[in-house]
């Protein structure tokens, strides 16, 4: 089993991965982010949704929401979060190299890193490739992610994060002289513990334009976060957004 297709990792470490301040923070930055303020009704696909960070608040906008994941569990819990927001969002299991919906959405979104997974460098480029069929021309892709700029000011010593009832050790090792990183959870409960691993390829903003370039995406801009700062020396993340010619 490659490791994003264990459920035990996404559903182990929710309460980091999906916490209750990510939350808050989601419908925040979807409310608020010049980046996610889209026209009236837009349909929006949400690549890899989780249990729904993004897909809720941004449903709860008035967007024609879809999110896909590869784990039914996650969606599950999604659609509970939906129910409770009393909310509608059309939640899809499949696999991010598979789903194609040609030119049925506006926008198309990526968070919070969840991009690079996979070994061969072809299948991470075929889920740019599939984002691009799914826009109708004039649309937009937007990917969130760890890049190698923003990585570099925040890997080093083992970091600790408190959850309910123990905490989460967090170790990051970078491979291939920058290509790739391995990240190993340890969660301690009580006297047990848990431990998960995800190795996944770590892109600069120039590496991610190309494959952006190379799938057919124009006008590819790179922000720093979600107020839409410059992507240069105070960014904490990447935010790349391309779009679909109006023509294509
Ligand atoms: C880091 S989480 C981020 C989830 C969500 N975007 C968020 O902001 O909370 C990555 C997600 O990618 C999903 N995933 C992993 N491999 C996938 C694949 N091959 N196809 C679709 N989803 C996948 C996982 O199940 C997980 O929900």
């Amino acid at each position: 089993m490659d490791w994003y297709e264990d459920l035990n990792l996404w559903s182990g470490f929710s309460a980091v991965l999906f916490s209750p301040e990510r939350e808050r923070r989601a419908a925040e930055v979807v409310t608020t982010s010049p980046l996610l303020a889209f026209p009236a009704g837009s349909r929006v696909l949400d690549q890899c949704c989780g249990v729904g960070v993004y897909t809720v608040p941004l449903a709860a906008q008035g967007y024609r929401t879809t999110g896909v994941d590869l784990h039914s569990e996650l969606l599950e819990r999604a659609a509970v979060v939906c129910a409770d927001a009393k909310v509608e969002a059309a939640l899809v299991q499949a696999d991010a190299r598979e789903y194609v919906a040609p030119g049925a959405f506006d926008v198309v979104l990526n968070m919070y890193t969840s991009f690079g997974y996979f070994e061969d460098p072809e299948e991470n480029l075929q889920v740019l490739r599939n984002a691009y069929e799914s826009l109708a021309p004039d649309g937009q892709l937007i990917v969130d992610l760890l890049s190698k700029e923003t990585y570099a000011s925040w890997v080093g010593p083992p970091k600790i994060v408190d959850i309910p009832g123990g905490m989460v050790v967090m170790r990051d090792t970078i491979l291939d002289d920058w290509t790739r990183y391995r990240t190993d959870w340890t969660m301690v409960r009580g006297n047990t513990a848990e431990h998960s691993s995800l190795t996944c390829y770590v892109y600069s903003a120039r590496e991610l334009r190309d494959m952006f370039q190379q799938v057919g995406f124009e006008e590819v801009e790179c922000f720093g976060d979600w107020d839409g700062r410059p992507y240069d020396g105070g960014a904490t993340r990447l935010i790349m957004r391309g779009k679909k010619a109006r023509t294509a």
